[in-house]
């Protein structure tokens, strides 16, 4: 039986990728499938809580009662996450924030065309997009708990501290890309955690849906 431990708790979860175009036909992007954030919703919703996901492309079917705002662009998803935050008990930034974006192109409602020789390249500049985690972690109450993850190639650890204090998350979770089971379009998860107490664990190579559930066992007690 679900343990029903999140009942009365509104959960707000926040996943998937964001696509910045710069023309009508081409973004900037990155692998993520949002399976983990989409793993949280609903282990959380299992479990008795009020879920509100925020989500940028990618294809769940959750069930009705969780209540979903879909976006695109990583601006998208930094709006509608403050607009929504402070009616949230638990915050999951399960997102992979495209942390910049191409500048479109100034004709956005059109493609960019190659010439004749098809030799021609675009000439794209980049601006930088706010880090949501970070803001809501100067915005967020005592009573409220945030969550960060984070993707790291190397010092799972030192990384995920520093993030956790910098963004001032209640919990980190830290995951390594690159290696097979884990992180960007796998169903399989291999992470560390560490808490605001310097709580720290490395757990086992786990299914996503498990790694869920010990996010938000851990959650009930930061
Ligand atoms: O600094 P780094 O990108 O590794 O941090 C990852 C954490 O910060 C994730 O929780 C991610 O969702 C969040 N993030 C964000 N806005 C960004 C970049 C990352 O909220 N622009």
């Amino acid at each position: 039986l679900s343990p029903q431990d999140l009942t009365g708790k509104k959960v707000l979860v926040c996943f998937g990728p964001t696509h910045e175009y710069f023309d009508v036909a081409r973004y900037w992007s990155n692998p993520s499938t949002g399976l983990m954030g989409a793993c949280l919703a609903i282990a959380a919703w299992l479990r008795g809580a009020e879920v509100h996901v925020v989500h940028g492309p990618c294809s769940f079917y959750f069930p009705q009662s969780i209540i979903i705002t879909s976006i695109t662009s990583a601006k998208q998803m930094y709006e509608a996450m403050i607009t929504k935050y402070q009616a949230f008990d638990i915050i999951c930034m399960a997102a992979a924030v495209a942390d910049f974006s191409p500048i479109p192109f100034a004709l956005s409602d059109e493609k960019f065309k190659r010439d004749i020789t098809g030799l021609s390249v675009p000439n794209i500049e980049f601006t930088a997009n706010p880090d949501i985690l970070a803001k809501l972690g100067t915005l967020k109450t005592a009573n409220q708990k945030l969550i960060g993850f984070c993707a790291e190639t190397r010092d799972l650890e030192l990384h995920a501290k520093e993030k956790l204090v910098r963004k001032n998350c209640d919990l980190m979770v830290a995951n390594y890309i690159g290696h097979c089971d884990s992180g960007f379009n796998s169903s399989t998860n291999d992470v560390a955690v560490i808490d605001k107490y310097g709580r720290y664990e490395k757990w086992p190579v786990l299914p996503k849906t498990e790694v869920a559930w010990r996010i938000l066992d851990w959650t009930t007690h930061v």
